[in-house]
């Protein structure tokens, strides 16, 4: 059995049905890229996905024994959490533990995977900062490192470049890759930004009003929807 499987999903806030008739499957190993216009749902489906919120119909289905502990999310970042008090290495560490920020232990194992994550981020001189006095980009990389360690079978990043600079969104891509290729990481990735996020994905998702495209990167590539909406084929994004 797949690890998720979405059968006939539809999105929906009081009523009001934001996209419906979702099918998709992820496997293990997959790398799942999710696109869309602003507001086409990619956010709200991230949330369906974690059980945050109820289809308005269908099914989610896990398989392979993925159970919510084993997701590391990165959510789509608001203002609010910016001010989050906290120290750097404390949130990136919270990962492990899935519910408090604070839990008073961690194995070895668990501290030297935090260290080498920050270290990969470039975050590891940060370790001691207050979370609140980080710049966007540096506090993205620590939500970003927090979600590495909780990610135990499936990481579900939503929109994880926004705010970062061009070298470091690619460093980010980079990592989130070789996760996935070297470590055999199932991932699902949420973007607007089409010919970057697909790159390095296995499957991709497009979702928005009718058409809705969902299968490999390489049949994608050669779509109508993609010359479209990367704006090859005329009209773009
Ligand atoms: N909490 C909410 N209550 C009501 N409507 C919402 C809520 N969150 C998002 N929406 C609406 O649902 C639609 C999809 O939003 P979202 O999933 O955030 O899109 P995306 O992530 O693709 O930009 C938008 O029209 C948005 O305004
Ligand atoms: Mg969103």
């Amino acid at each position: 059995m797949a690890l998720i499987t979405c059968e006939n999903a539809a999105l929906a806030y009081e009523g009001n049905t934001i996209v419906k008739g979702l099918n998709f499957s992820v496997n293990s190993g997959d790398y799942l890229c999710i696109v869309g216009e602003n507001g086409s749902g990619k956010s709200t489906l991230m949330k369906v996905l974690l059980g945050l919120k109820s289809p308005a119909e269908g099914k989610i289905l896990f398989g392979d024994g993925l159970t919510k502990s084993k997701i590391g999310y990165l959510p789509q970042q608001t203002a609010i959490q910016r001010d989050f008090p906290a120290f750097v290495r404390e949130i990136v560490l919270s990962g492990f533990t899935g519910k408090s920020v604070f839990k008073p232990f961690f194995s070895k194992a668990e501290k030297q995977k935090a260290a080498d994550i920050m270290q990969v981020l470039g975050i590891d001189t940060l370790a001691k900062r207050c979370y609140r006095e980080l710049s966007g980009g540096q506090q993205q990389r620590v939500l970003l490192a927090r979600a590495v360690c909780a990610a135990e079978q499936l990481l579900i990043l939503d929109e994880p470049a926004a705010g970062l600079d061009p070298v470091v969104t690619q460093e980010l891509y980079m990592l989130v890759s070789d996760l996935n290729k070297k470590e055999n990481m199932t991932v699902i990735m949420v973007s607007h930004d089409i010919e970057q996020a697909v790159m390095y994905a296995t499957h991709v998702l497009h979702i928005g009003e009718t058409p809705l495209f969902f299968g490999t990167t390489q049949d994608y590539l050669q779509s109508d929807i993609c010359r479209l909406f990367s704006g090859k084929g005329g009209q773009s994004s």
